[in-house]
């Protein structure tokens, strides 16, 4: 398997801690272009880098950026919740025409670690790393017309106030996003809100004819995410699709459970080991991009779970593996 490799070190830098990791064996599957080692700074609140390459989003990321590159020339590229900022760092490999990338995040102790990621790892670039609420960023800087918006953003919501859980993977604080935009009561029942939100608000920031790239966790029907684009006025279209890893279960799953239970439809989790067989038999190798994401979801049926059964065997045994599916689905302005 290969994974992220490099040197791991602790070093005490004024008040975060702070983690060194090398991700340039990984991305340079992809890039042979990348000519220095490429090390981030990660601490406690920037969302994690897992040691596997396919249990991070970044990967799928990457593949949709490169995928999106063939079809659109991206000259102003945004993250919104860019985290450490890794996903940052592969659109600016992925576009060659790139002139100016911004991440964004809430909490200005990931955006400085962000900063520093993002500068140290590119060149010939405008880099404008903003700190704040989805858009209010973009909004206040008067930064519009931008060719390519991804989002990453958190799904499960938490009425909570407290800032800990406001940098938590998986998490997001609901008065955020409740102020920001109309609702749908459906998506909000199948964890969809803050897709949702960043997918109806980002048409102000785009230019004509950009993209939206909405990273989704396939747990729910597949048909949603094409309702969700075209009901909100976009062109619709899957860049890529594949199978990984639940990380962070232990926030993820007892939330989803929670949330199945006043839902029509069960979610869709996947028993990891009889997926991975599965897509095995059929020849196919991590990150299992081959098929779309209908047909993928298909013929994993067989290793389809509830999200009440994924958490039940999460209770049972931590070290039970789930999956699912990703999606990185554009929306075009
Ligand atoms: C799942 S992490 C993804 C981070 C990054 N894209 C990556 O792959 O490393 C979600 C990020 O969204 C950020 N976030 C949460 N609520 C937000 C909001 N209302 N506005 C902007 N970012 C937010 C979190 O701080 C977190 O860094």
């Amino acid at each position: 398997m290969p994974d992220i490799s490099g040197e791991k070190f602790l070093i005490p830098s004024g008040f975060a801690l702070i983690m060194k990791k090398d991700i340039t064996t990984i991305l340079n599957q992809h890039f042979s272009q990348i000519d220095k080692p490429l090390v981030v700074d990660l601490i406690d609140e920037t969302y994690s880098v897992k040691d596997y390459m396919w249990d991070n989003w970044f990967g799928f990321a990457l593949l949709a950026f490169q995928n999106l590159a063939k079809k659109q020339n991206v000259e102003s590229f945004v993250s919104i919740g860019a985290g450490p900022g890794i996903d940052t760092i592969c659109a600016y490999h992925a576009f060659s025409g790139l002139k100016m990338l911004i991440g964004t995040d809430i909490d200005k102790v990931i955006t400085d670690v962000m900063k520093r990621n993002i500068e140290c790892n590119t060149k010939n670039v405008q880099v404008k790393v903003l700190t704040g609420n989805l858009y209010e960023p973009l909004r206040e800087t008067g930064i519009m017309n931008v060719d390519a918006i991804y989002e990453n953003l958190p799904n499960i919501p938490e009425e909570t106030d407290t800032i800990k859980l406001n940098r938590a993977a998986s998490v997001y604080r609901s008065r955020d996003f409740s102020n920001a935009a109309p609702h749908s009561t459906f998506l909000q029942r199948y964890l969809l809100e803050s897709h949702f939100i960043a997918l109806r608000l980002g048409r102000k920031f785009l230019s004509k004819g950009g993209s939206m790239i909405l990273s989704m966790g396939g747990r729910v029907p597949f048909d949603f995410f094409s309702r969700m684009v075209l009901e909100s006025g976009y062109g619709y279209e899957e860049l890529v699709a594949g199978f990984k890893l639940q990380t962070e279960p232990w926030e993820v799953l007892p939330a989803y459970a929670e949330a199945e239970k006043s839902n029509e439809k069960e979610f869709d989790f996947y028993d990891y080991e009889q997926a991975i067989g599965i897509l095995d038999d059929l020849g196919q190798k991590p990150p299992f991009t081959k098929y779309d994401g209908n047909l993928l979801k298909e013929l994993l049926d067989k290793a389809r779970i509830s999200a009440v059964e994924a958490y039940r065997r999460y209770q049972q045994d931590p070290n039970a593996r789930v999956g699912h599916t990703v999606h990185m689905i554009r929306a075009i302005y």
